[in-house]
């Protein structure tokens, strides 16, 4: 079987007339999880972050922080967190919950079907928890993108400030996508924060919520994986003309 052909998504500004409706940008970012190594400029990273400050915050706080990485910087990064997740994973634990220990009812129905979904699309069993670790070692170097950022909150900070960040991080895959680059939001960083604090000189007040790779796609197969579910299962609307 002869192997697919790459497709690299083309990066660099959209002009005016191509330029992609907010709706198509937001229903095509996707989790991407397998990336080109074509480098992405600090240029490009710094027009993202500088679009993605527009996120709106309760009082105009701008909760977010970010530590962007490539080249040298991004490869001592993988490397430290790759020795750590192949021999003290258990060591280390996030200073935030990001699940529910006991997750109710549809959540819980979703989760499964995402284990289904994620590793049926890479052939992985879910009991196979070697090949599942081998998966999750990708997190570590940013899924082969380019740039890996690491995104930090003040841990005196409250749960609201928290949406804040949340509408950041997705304004910066919003740009990313809006320049041809995709992106994956990782929380498997936050884990780490023990390593990533000294290497990135990350001062003891910010907490390590998440890391996001940026770069081209790999496409090899078809993008979006995951299923939403339709509005009826999360909105009601009243007064509404018909
Ligand atoms: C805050 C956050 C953290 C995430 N952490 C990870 C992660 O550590 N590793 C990973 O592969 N995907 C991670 N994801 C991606 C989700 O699995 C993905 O967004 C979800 O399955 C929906 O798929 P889609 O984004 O492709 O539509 C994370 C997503 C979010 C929003």
């Amino acid at each position: 079987m002869s192997a697919p052909e790459e497709t690299v998504v083309v990066a660099g500004p959209v002009d005016g007339s191509s330029r992609k409706s907010i709706d198509s940008l937001i229903a095509g970012r996707y989790a991407c999880r397998e990336f080109s190594d074509r480098p992405v400029q600090r240029r490009t990273i710094e027009e993202i972050l500088r679009t993605a400050r527009f996120a709106p915050s309760g009082a105009n706080i701008q909760p977010w922080c970010v530590y962007a990485l490539a080249g040298a910087s991004k490869q001592r990064v993988s490397a430290a967190l790759l020795e750590a997740h192949r021999n003290a994973r258990d060591e280390h634990v996030s200073e935030y919950k990001y699940y529910a220990t006991e997750l109710p009812p549809p959540y819980l129905n979703r989760r499964q079907e995402f284990g289904r979904l994620f590793y049926g699309s890479l052939g992985v069993a879910q009991t196979d928890g070697e090949a599942r670790a081998n998966q999750t070692a990708k997190n570590y170097i940013f899924f082969g993108a380019p740039v890996g950022l690491i995104i930090t909150i003040d841990r005196r900070l409250e749960t609201g400030s928290w949406l804040d960040l949340g509408m950041f991080v997705q304004n910066v895959m919003l740009a990313a996508a809006g320049r041809g680059l995709q992106s994956c939001p990782q929380e498997t960083f936050a884990k780490y924060h023990r390593i990533l604090r000294p290497l990135l000189s990350i001062p003891d007040e910010q907490m390590v919520v998440c890391g996001i790779s940026i770069g081209c796609a790999r496409q090899t197969t078809s993008a979006r994986l995951m299923p939403r579910a339709d509005i009826g299962e999360f909105a009601s609307f009243a007064g509404f003309d018909e």
